[in-house]
């Protein structure tokens, strides 16, 4: 019955990692691929090649490793972008070059300093470059919601007949409005005389908080690509949220009249995997992904529910793959039982990493009575972290106190390399156990590689949170440091708030110093 799909383009890694404050490793890259491409999304916007040699090597590495969906770099109309970009997304099994050019009057000339015919010179020679390399061609006009509409068009229809397969409308800064973005949909539709001849797509940002109803009324319209970012990540307010879009469509199906390719019931784990390796907590109330998405507080609500659970809930939790909370987790309960539970959350580990498992999840049972599935995500965020990292934090101690105490820590990192890879760091310097703690592991981490690290990394945030409502809950540390003009954000879990703080300060370190 809906054998009309809409294909879901998903540029997390690309717009996404754009926000301000996420820098992600290759590495990372490449695990948050790996989870789109179960996701089912249709085409991954793995980076944008020339813009650095990182973006370039996740590029690379991400076409040559995830061979499933379609693999798209972004380029600037100039011929050496289209070269990267060919050369990076060239490994890929279906590789996509992403051509844009600004088209609104603002951004050509105060921007590009260009005017409009060469700005469509340099649109159609680009889109031919890419086409000599690469079948499948994306062009966007960007700001196409602020640009003239005949200019629009003309643009549009040179970008097809030079060999683009699909064209996309941004709406650049979030400007538009659903009805009048519906609009401009039907009209590219109507106006364009070869349209017939490619996919219309969507990219918008939220500026004003209506990228996904944008989307969706540009699919009504006609639109059969959406390009977004899991959890509505992206430059300034974000993208489009990937998740809305995606359960809008899949939730209003009779009415909207088409489907998609993704298995909805592998959201959840997405979102989570992308707020952890980003660093960016997913709002309680948030759309599809919150913590209080499927939570009925009233108790009107909680009793309607519980006589039929369609009286408020339009979607069911597990078609998303929210883990259905059956078995409670406490000090008494086995490996078995710990096993089972982390397998439902989506984790399979093996001998060695379930006895670390273990013995964390001990430790915390000891303290705590219950521990839910957002303790078990933080302990396998913790671990998976310490997995790829050059350096752990296996020993803090602090004192501190506000009776004119010589404030002092002192720490041993372990590398990754040999059993006797130990390092041991004194801090003195500073007014608090966060800023003795930084100092500690600056000298830990010069003992071990002859780097300045104080000098070359900069501290710029620090947030604490816990990840239950509990005295006893487990603390959950972002820190954001910059290095090389760059930014990492780090994340620690430990039921020690100090220790959650180490932790978080080495893995941004760990980023920066070591992967790059
Ligand atoms: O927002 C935008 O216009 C973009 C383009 C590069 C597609 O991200
Ligand atoms: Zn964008």
């Amino acid at each position: 019955m809906f054998d009309d799909k809409v294909m879901i383009f998903d540029t997390t890694l690309r717009d996404g990692e754009q926000s301000a404050g996420i820098g992600l490793t290759t590495t990372e890259k490449l695990e948050i691929a790996r989870q789109l491409d179960a996701l089912g999304v249709d085409i991954i916007e793995a980076g944008f090649a020339a813009s650095s040699p990182g973006d370039f090597k996740a590029v690379t590495q991400i076409a040559q490793e995830v061979r499933r969906p379609v693999i798209a770099s972004l380029a600037r109309c100039n011929p050496d972008d289209i070269d990267a970009a060919k050369e990076a997304v060239g490994h890929a099994e279906s590789p996509r070059i992403h051509v844009f050019i600004s088209s609104s009057d603002v951004q050509i000339w105060h921007q590009l300093r260009r005017n409009p015919e060469e700005v469509l010179d340099m649109a159609v020679s680009s889109v031919e470059r890419a086409r000599r390399y690469c079948d499948n061609v994306e062009f966007s006009p960007m700001d196409a919601t602020r640009t003239d509409r005949e200019y629009l068009y003309r643009i549009l229809e040179a970008a097809i007949s030079a060999g683009a397969s699909t064209v996309n409308i941004p709406d650049t800064v979030g400007y538009s409005i659903p009805s009048e973005f519906g609009d401009l949909i039907r009209s590219v539709r109507e106006n364009v005389p070869n349209i017939d001849k490619a996919v219309i797509s969507v990219h918008c940002h939220n500026d004003l908080g209506n990228a996904a109803p944008n989307s969706i009324a540009a699919v009504v319209n006609g639109a059969r690509q959406v390009e977004g970012c899991i959890n509505g990540l992206g430059e300034r307010a974000g993208n489009a949220s990937l998740e809305e879009v995606i359960m809008t469509i899949e939730t209003r199906k009779e009415l909207i009249g088409v489907g998609t390719n993704i298995d909805t019931t592998q959201i959840y784990k997405t979102s989570r995997m992308v707020s952890e390796i980003t660093g960016f907590p997913v709002q309680p109330n948030k759309a599809v992904v919150g913590a209080n998405a499927f939570r009925h507080a009233s108790g009107i609500h909680q009793d309607g529910v519980l006589k039929e659970r369609s009286t408020f809930e339009i979607m069911r939790p597990e078609s998303v793959g929210w883990p259905s909370s059956s078995l409670v987790l406490g000090k008494l309960s086995g490996r078995a039982g710990l096993r089972a539970r982390l397998e439902q959350l989506g984790y399979t580990l093996d001998g060695e990493q379930m006895d670390k498992a273990f013995e964390a999840f001990k430790e915390l049972a000891d303290r705590k009575r219950e521990v839910t599935d957002a303790d078990l995500e933080a302990l396998m965020g913790q671990q998976s972290r310490e997995g790829r990292s050059a350096y752990v934090l296996s020993s803090l101690r602090i004192l501190c106190g506000s009776d004119g105490v010589q404030r002092r820590a002192d720490v041993t990192l372990t590398g990754s390399g040999a059993e006797d890879d130990k390092h041991d760091g004194v801090g003195d310097s500073g007014n608090g156990p966060v800023s003795v703690t930084v100092d500690a592991i600056n000298d830990a981490l010069h003992n071990a590689t002859g780097r300045d690290v104080s000098e070359q990394v900069r501290f710029i945030n620090y947030e604490v949170g816990a990840i239950t409502e509990s005295a006893y809950a487990l603390a959950n540390v972002a820190v954001r440091v910059a290095y090389q003009g760059r930014e990492f954000t780090g994340r620690g879990a430990s039921g020690d708030v100090m220790e959650a703080s180490g932790k978080a300060y080495l893995d941004a370190c760990n980023k920066a110093l070591f992967v790059g």
